[in-house]
This record gives C-alpha cells, sequence and structure tokens, in this order.
C-alpha cells in the first residue's frame, strides 16, 4: 500500500556526538506511532552506529550513495552489500547534488539502482530539474528524462522497493519552496509516466516524496496535496524539533 514517508537527508553533517544528541532527541519526542514511515540518512561513519541506536524505534535507516558493484579495487566507495551488512534498509540515488558535483550519470544510477536492489535495499530515486529548465518550460521533459534513463529499466516486481522524491533543484537549500499546486503537479505526471509504462496499479501504489525547503510551516500544505506522499527533508531534519514536527504534520 502506498506509504507516507519522511525521510531526513542529512547530507555531509553531524559527527558521532552531534548525531547522538540528535538521535536522543528523535527517540523522545517521536510519537509511538507516526502516521508517517520515518527515515534518517546520516552520513556512512554513522550509519551502523544510527541502526543500533533507532533499533528499538520504528525508525529506518538510509544511505546517502552507494557504489555500484559489489566489492573491488575502487578506494573510498562503498557498496550496497556492506550497507546491507549494517542495518541499512534504503538508499538515495540520484540525489541533485551527486548528479551536479560528482557528475553521476542517469547511465550510471541505473546501474546503482540494480546493485541496491540486488542487495535488497529499497531505493529513493531523486530527480528534479534545475531552475534555468524551469523557466524554459522544459522540466516535465527532463523529469521524464532522469525516470526514463535511471529507473525505468526496472522489473514491474521491483516497484515494491522503491521510493521517488521530486526535489527541484531550485528549492533545494534556498529557503525557496515549490507551491503545492507545483509539487501537486509534477508528482500527478510523475505517477502518470508511470502508469504509462507500468501500469495504473503500480503508480497508484509508489509513494512519491517532494523534497526542496520543506519546513514546519509549509510541510501540511504540501503534503495535503493528493499525489504528495511525505518529504525528503534536509537541513529542517538537522534540529529534532522541526523534523518531528514535519512528521507530525500529516
Ligand atoms: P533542503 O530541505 O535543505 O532544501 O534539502 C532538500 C534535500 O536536498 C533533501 O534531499
Amino acid at each position: 500500500m502506498r506509504k507516507n514517508i519522511v525521510a531526513g537527508n542529512w547530507k555531509m553533517n553531524n559527527d558521532l556526538s552531534e548525531t547522538e544528541d540528535l538521535l536522543a532527541q528523535l527517540k523522545q519526542h517521536l510519537e509511538e506511532t507516526p502516521d508517517a514511515k520515518v527515515i534518517v540518512a546520516p552520513s556512512f561513519t554513522n550509519l551502523y552506529h544510527v541502526f543500533q541506536s533507532l533499533a528499538d524505534t520504528p525508525i529506518e535507516v538510509a544511505a546517502q550513495n552507494m557504489h555500484q558493484s559489489e566489492n573491488g579495487a575502487f578506494t573510498g566507495e562503498v557498496s550496497g552489500k556492506m550497507l546491507s551488512s549494517v542495518g541499512v534498509k534504503h538508499v538515495i540515488l540520484g540525489h541533485s547534488e551527486r548528479r551536479a558535483i560528482f557528475n553521476e550519470t542517469d547511465a550510471l544510477l541505473a546501474e546503482k539502482v540494480d546493485a541496491a536492489l540486488k542487495n535488497d535495499l529499497q531505493v529513493i530515486f531523486c530527480c528534479g530539474e534545475e531552475l534555468e529548465e524551469r523557466k524554459n518550460d522544459n522540466h516535465f521533459e527532463v523529469v521524464k528524462k532522469q525516470l526514463s534513463e535511471g529507473l525505468f529499466h526496472i522489473s514491474k516486481e521491483n516497484w515494491k522497493d522503491v521510493v521517488i522524491a521530486y526535489e527541484p533543484v531550485w528549492a533545494i537549500g534556498t529557503g525557496e519552496t515549490a507551491s503545492p499546486e507545483q509539487a501537486q503537479e509534477m508528482h500527478a505526471f510523475i505517477r502518470k509516466t508511470i502508469s504509462e509504462k507500468f501500469g495504473s496499479e503500480i503508480a497508484a501504489e509508489i509513494s512519491i516524496l517532494y523534497g526542496g525547503s520543506v519546513k514546519p510551516a509549509n510541510a501540511k500544505e504540501i503534503f495535503a496535496k493528493e499525489d504528495v506522499d511525505g518529504g525528503l527533508i534536509g537541513g529542517a531534519s538537522l534540529k529534532a524539533e522541526d523534523f518531528l514536527a514535519i512528521v507530525h504534520s500529516f
């Protein structure tokens, strides 16, 4: 069944002691059965610690990236098999920062998606257009291409392990959020695009999250839209109070 999900992408923030502080606050204030599935994505160094610390809570752990190979001579990289072995359940792939700063292409992401699924990781697949692309009215085409080339090679059976996060690049870390209408419009488009290729049942079941300057003040309005099933939260996920307010805005 389609789930409401709120995921915190901590990016390259929080050393071990900051992570412990944040975890303590999250554990103290999270309702026992929140109306949304809650996921946090710490840095690689803290994944196992976070998994252990959250073992008695409903909060699940995601990695922010992974390598497409199982193992080998790839200095500095981390594989899906390694992530699974330390309790990680999800992996964020295709974040715009990975695409823009680390030159990750759609073709590479397709390989990462396969490797993640093979290692029983659920994929949080990010897509979203740059400001220029929206200004040129190209945003639907851009998102369709990202989905088609990075994700649409998977089988129908694999869709149960996929969540999509629409993150317009111009809204990430800028304080400028897409309006609830803009988010709804793109989410409906994404669902329609999935439906055309994989059928309406799969499209109806897939959770599509919105990301980009989500805050306690705007979460409720965005999450109320029919095709918005939650959020991928950056900055506001670093403050327990804000993150939990967003979680509880369903
Ligand atoms: P902000 O919430 O800081 O805009 O970041 C969004 C994001 O990139 C989540 O992956």
